[in-house]
């Protein structure tokens, strides 16, 4: 049976440890990172995620500021708040939640968002400097997925990894990431030929594809560590619902050497590493180091 890495118990030493160094910073140099969430319109999945981070950022002693608007906001508006909040000194980090409504250019929105104050890496410079392997914000939660690869295996370097999905929030910069750590990286999406054969291949799995439980048991090297991105709500023969992730858990358990469980594997963690973004760039900012 695979171990369990535990992603629940990872964030929260990473938010303890986030906090602790916030105390540092308030104590040693008055200065309290402040991170600032931009929802427009009412996703319903979008205000529990912004809902959290609001929670999980005062809970870390940063200063939260929420900008909740209409649906029907023009671009115009929301481009002169993001304006706004980049030149505002207490705030070191955006984050305008995606999707935006469909009559706003989501590009041109993110790219708007000061290069420093992008906590969520999705900037083109940020992206920019990923793909070079340069110093840079990167995306929480492909960084939140590297953190638990490496506390689990250590030196990632000749291991070969499949990332499954190539989006720009989660699957091209995982695999830069995997690639920066020196992996041997295949990028397989829904034209790939024989998914199954290429994932069998892996030591390294990382399922991002938003598609429930398609990754099975037999699709699994034996012993390899499997990270599951997906969040997938399925509903069960009684009516009622449960979350999977992309990988069909219990067969890949049996034959994996490590895995993560959906809920309580990836997704923690990328609130965590948001506020660690946060923190980041507020020492950055500000011309100061992380505190130890
Ligand atoms: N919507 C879903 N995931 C994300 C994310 O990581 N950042 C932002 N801004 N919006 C999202």
């Amino acid at each position: 049976m695979a171990t369990l890495i535990d992603g629940k118990a990872f964030s929260a030493r990473l938010r303890d440890e986030i906090a602790r160094k916030v105390g540092v910073l308030k104590q040693e140099h008055s200065l309290t990172p402040g991170l600032a969430v931009v929802l427009v319109g009412e996703d319903p999945a979008s205000q529990v995620y912004v809902r959290s981070k609001g929670k999980q950022t005062l809970e870390a002693g940063m200063n939260s500021y929420e900008h909740k608007l209409d649906a029907d906001t023009s671009q115009t508006d929301l481009l002169s708040l993001i304006d706004q909040l980049n030149n505002d000194p207490d705030v070191h980090g955006i984050l305008v939640q995606l999707p935006l409504p469909g009559h706003i250019d989501e590009e041109s929105v993110i790219n708007s968002i000061s290069v420093d104050k992008d906590v969520d890496g999705f900037h083109l410079s940020n992206v920019g400097r990923l793909s070079i392997g340069a110093e840079g914000i990167v995306p929480c939660t492909p960084l939140g997925s590297l953190m638990m690869l490496k506390n689990h295996l250590g030196d990632l370097s000749g291991m070969k990894a499949i990332v499954l999905g190539r989006s720009n929030i989660v699957g091209k910069p995982m695999a830069s990431l995997l690639l920066k750590e020196s992996c041997t990286v295949t990028i397989a999406h829904s034209r790939t030929r024989d998914l199954a054969g290429e994932c069998r291949l892996a030591d390294i799995v990382v399922a991002a594809v938003g598609r429930p439980e398609m990754v099975k048991g037999d699709w699994i090297k034996p012993g390899a560590t499997v990270i599951d991105v997906g969040i997938n709500r399925i509903e069960k023969e009684d009516g009622t619902t449960r979350l999977v992730g992309d990988v069909e858990f219990d067969s890949a358990s049996e034959v994996a050497g490590a895995i993560t469980p959906v809920p309580g594997g990836v997704g923690p963690m990328t609130i965590a590493c948001l506020l660690h973004n946060t923190l980041q760039q507020a020492c950055r900012l500000n011309g100061l180091d992380v505190p130890e």
